[in-house]
């Protein structure tokens, strides 16, 4: 299980308001002392942490081999690796391949002239006429990928915001200097990366015009056959896969980001020769319905190579909280439970977002309080994505326990009762039951590592699976409803089923193959 860990946003240890390393050093024990206690997180993911202006959110880097000075110190970083690795923790980076800030050195060389030796580490090219950019691209935000340099009289190519441009993967010398960036952090003794957009390195040599299509958003009314996933960033993640098998246990987990799940697919090549881990998106787009997720659990399950490993999550720093997106009036924690459920017993790796455990809302951070960029911009149309980023909300003291000093972003007012000291006292929190959920998967095989098979004929408002290795058989029955519902449990040839943890029933109690749920009852059950 991985926990993703907002830097900015986790714990402040100096009081300047932004959480840091030292933060985290001192949060472990809630993540993992070794015992049931805890919540039993086996690997963090940390939120670029690269010397960065913080334009948008550490994703626009100017150094990458140094750590900001407002997260830490490199001692701070090396420290924090020893401690979770002795916890039998593994720390994954956010390699931030696709682009720089426009502040990196690189950038500010490049863009000095069109002689510079840089200038090729970037995109450049001339408009196709005077006021024209060189072809019809769009940023992923809004509006023309072409930014205009008036100095050299040239268009650069950035596929997210203006200030972070592309790098220009076609020049072998960036190439080799990204996979040396990586190499300097394996050395280091990092367990991974997240390699953020990693199928947007290539674009088409050429620049050949994307094809028009329909759709609201501009963005979305081309077909982005040109821009990424090109067959070369494919290739890239080979290299980063033998770079990291030359050390031992390292994790490739890649956002790749498209709406072809073919291509989330295609990143984990035959299993064993790209990435570990890659995001599917099409999971994320779920509404609230066991048919909706049962369709894309089965999708990935049918097309993920043999040796393949799905990687599932509700929740990111660019996602409404999933606690408010899945929610509904007066069912948001009953249905957070069901929801921590699926995810935790799918077949996979699980990733949790810091507070999705103990059920942040998605907050609403007023105008003048904002930080991302894309909010700033588009507000009020767009808010942004500062709603699910708001500090953690460790307790009910000053700025729920997150700092003594003014937080970055506005602390959440549902703090107050939401927070991990009140939950972490109440067995029957939310928090809690991710605990027993985690805690049961780390001790059941069949959750761990067992084949996935949905039970058909279960009524439609269930999601229902089993989960088998060896002998071991774990039948996961999740009711998406607010009303009940019988399910037929498979005759597994022995006397019936044992329930192993639910939201409604009584663990221990068994029960035939006629399983009846409450609303929005999560069960999970033992073939006995
Ligand atoms: C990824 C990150 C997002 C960032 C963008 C540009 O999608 O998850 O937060 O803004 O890349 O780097």
């Amino acid at each position: 299980m991985i926990y993703q860990i907002a830097v900015p946003s986790f714990a402040d240890s100096d009081g300047d308001g932004r959480g840091d390393l030292r933060g985290i050093i001192g949060k472990l024990d809630y993540l993992n002392d070794g015992t049931d206690g805890s919540l039993g997180v086996d690997a963090i993911w940390l939120t670029p942490i690269n010397t960065s202006p913080l334009r948008d959110f550490g994703y626009d880097v100017i150094d990458y081999r140094a750590i900001d000075p407002r997260f830490g110190t490199m001692d701070d970083f090396e420290e924090l690796l020893g401690a979770c690795h002795r916890r039998g923790m593994r720390v994954l980076m956010d390699l931030v391949l696709n682009h720089t800030s426009d502040e990196h050195p690189w950038f500010v060389e490049s863009r000095s002239s069109r002689d510079d030796p840089r200038r090729d580490w970037y995109v450049w090219r001339d408009g196709r006429a005077p006021g024209k950019p060189p072809n019809d691209w769009l940023a992923v935000v809004e509006g023309s990928a072409w930014a205009f340099d008036e100095r050299s009289g040239q268009y650069y190519y950035h596929a997210f915001l203006p200030f972070q441009p592309d790098l220009n993967w076609h020049n072998p010398a960036v190439r080799r200097e990204m996979l040396d960036v990586a190499s300097y952090w394996l050395a280091k003794g990092v367990d991974g990366f997240r390699l953020d957009l990693i199928n947007f390195l290539y674009e088409d040599p050429q620049l050949r015009d994307n094809p028009l299509r329909f759709g609201i958003r501009p963005y979305l009314a081309q077909r982005h056959l040109h821009d990424f996933s090109q067959p070369e960033s494919l290739e890239v993640a080979r290299d980063l896969r033998a770079l990291a098998d030359g050390f031992a246990e390292r994790a490739l987990m890649g956002e790749v980001c498209t709406d072809t799940p073919e291509d989330c697919v295609a990143y984990l090549g035959d299993g064993t020769d790209r990435l570990h881990l890659s995001f599917y998106l099409d999971f994320i787009r779920q509404r609230w319905s066991a048919s909706g997720f049962r369709g894309s659990v089965g999708w990935l399950e049918d097309h993920l190579p043999a040796e393949g490993w799905p990687c599932y999550y509700l929740d990111n720093h660019d996602l409404q909280r999933s606690f408010t997106r899945l929610g509904a009036k007066g069912a948001g924690e009953a249905r957070a439970r069901v929801a921590a459920a699926m995810l935790l017993t799918l077949r996979g790796t699980p990733i949790v977002y810091y507070g999705q455990e103990t059920g942040m809302a998605q907050s609403r951070v007023p105008r003048q309080a904002m930080d991302d960029p894309v909010g700033i911009k588009f507000w009020p149309l767009r808010v942004g994505r500062d709603g699910s980023r708001t500090p953690m909300q460790w307790s009910a003291g000053p700025n729920a326990g997150f700092t003594t000093g003014t937080p970055w972003l506005p602390v959440d007012r549902t703090y107050v009762t939401r927070n991990v000291a009140a939950e972490s006292a109440d067995p029957g929190s939310l928090l809690s039951w991710y605990r027993r959920l985690i805690h049961l998967r780390r001790h059941t095989r069949a959750l761990r590592e067992g084949s996935y098979r949905a039970v058909g004929g279960a009524p439609s408002p269930v999601f229902a699976y089993l989960r088998e290795a060896g002998d071991e058989q774990v039948a996961v029955l999740l009711n998406f409803a607010a009303r009940s519902a019988t399910v037929v449990l498979p005759d597994h040839g022995g006397s019936g089923w044992r329930c192993l943890l639910s939201t409604h029933t009584a663990e221990e109690a068994c029960l035939g193959g006629h399983v009846v749920l409450q609303p929005y009852e999560a069960m999970l059950l033992e073939a006995v």
